[in-house]
């Protein structure tokens, strides 16, 4: 009969059975934070890939200029009314495009500089921008005896962009003018590119150049101004150490795009050595006056002032 009864219900759940039943809630509540953490956890993985490019580097900075443009001054050797005039061309440029100005002075690499020509300042100034901006992609050295005449061409769309650059590049054709043995490359694709030139009648001409940010161009900027080469008075100082350097090492030209001279380096009619077609014609992207601060019956500030007051005279029609 005793087994008839009921079981006696037990007014208190035992400790045991409430623990599990709190446990087996908390378990379900901690599947969901854990769920909820991964989820978390892969949205930041994502964002931060997002942020980083394939090669490790951190983001760019919000407001961070794209592509740098390098004006070496001297300004121990020009009037001030002749680095206003660069200055106001270039400023008038870089804010159209979002771009920012570095302007470099040759005194503070005097000491790097040791008594060779103040013209290789261009080497320190161009590696001392890149110190200053480390998140700008494009570095463009523009000589300061130059205007950029038509300031409605943007880098990109007037050079870097893929399609443009391989349809500028120079392919198979000496490295050196005239006649140079070796030859630019044939395979180039612009991706591999890193470094843009022009050459004239004679030479390489580092007065107009764009180089992309990275470990090339640190390797590139130091090799070229090595103090062997500083101090081996070469008769175009880092003109001529540019034509050596990039005939003799394959990793160089292995990086570079040769695009022809009025593309980012049109000479004035007073300027010799242009190549065949590269003397400034209307329309052209910059003009410069190559050689007016070196030959005796030139006057820099009287060949810029026509084309100064012409592009001052376009902006007012726009
Ligand atoms: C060059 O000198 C000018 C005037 O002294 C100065 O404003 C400018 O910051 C200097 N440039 C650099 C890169 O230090």
């Amino acid at each position: 009969m005793q087994f008839a009864l009921p079981p006696r219900r037990t007014p208190i759940a035992p400790p045991y059975a409430r623990s599990s039943r709190f446990s087996l809630q908390r378990r379900k509540q901690l599947k969901a934070v854990a769920i909820l953490g991964l989820a978390l956890l892969t949205v930041f993985f994502l964002l931060s890939q997002l942020f980083y490019t394939s090669t490790g580097t951190p983001a760019v900075p919000a407001g961070t200029a794209g592509v740098v443009i390098v004006t070496v001054l001297d300004r121990a050797g020009f009037s001030d009314d002749y680095i206003q005039k660069i200055v106001k061309n270039r400023e008038d440029y870089a804010k159209r495009h979002g771009y920012t100005n570095f302007f470099a002075n040759v005194s503070d690499y005097e000491t790097a500089l040791d008594n060779a020509p103040r013209s290789w300042a261009v080497v320190p100034a161009v590696r001392h921008a890149m110190a200053s901006h480390p998140y700008s992609k494009y570095f463009f050295h523009l000589d300061a005896h130059s205007l950029i005449m038509n300031p409605g061409k943007s880098l990109e769309s007037h050079v870097l962009e893929k399609s443009r650059l391989e349809s500028l590049m120079q392919k198979d054709v000496s490295v050196v003018p005239p006649d140079s043995i070796i030859k630019t490359f044939s395979h180039l694709r612009a991706e591999d590119i890193d470094l843009i030139v022009t050459t004239d009648e004679e030479d390489m001409c580092p007065g107009s150049f764009i180089l992309r940010q990275g470990d090339f161009a640190k390797y590139f900027l130091d090799f070229w101004f090595d103090p062997l080469y500083l101090s081996y008075n070469f008769a175009k100082a880092e003109t001529h150490v540019l034509d050596h350097i990039v005939q003799w090492h394959p990793t160089i030209l292995a990086r570079l795009a040769l695009i022809p001279q009025r593309i980012i380096n049109s000479y004035s009619k007073d300027s010799s050595g242009a190549a065949v077609d590269g003397v400034y014609k209307d329309g052209d992207f910059v003009i410069r006056f190559l050689g007016c601060d070196t030959d005796t019956k030139r006057s820099c500030e009287k060949e810029l002032e026509p084309y100064y007051r012409l592009w001052v005279s376009k902006l007012k029609h726009e």
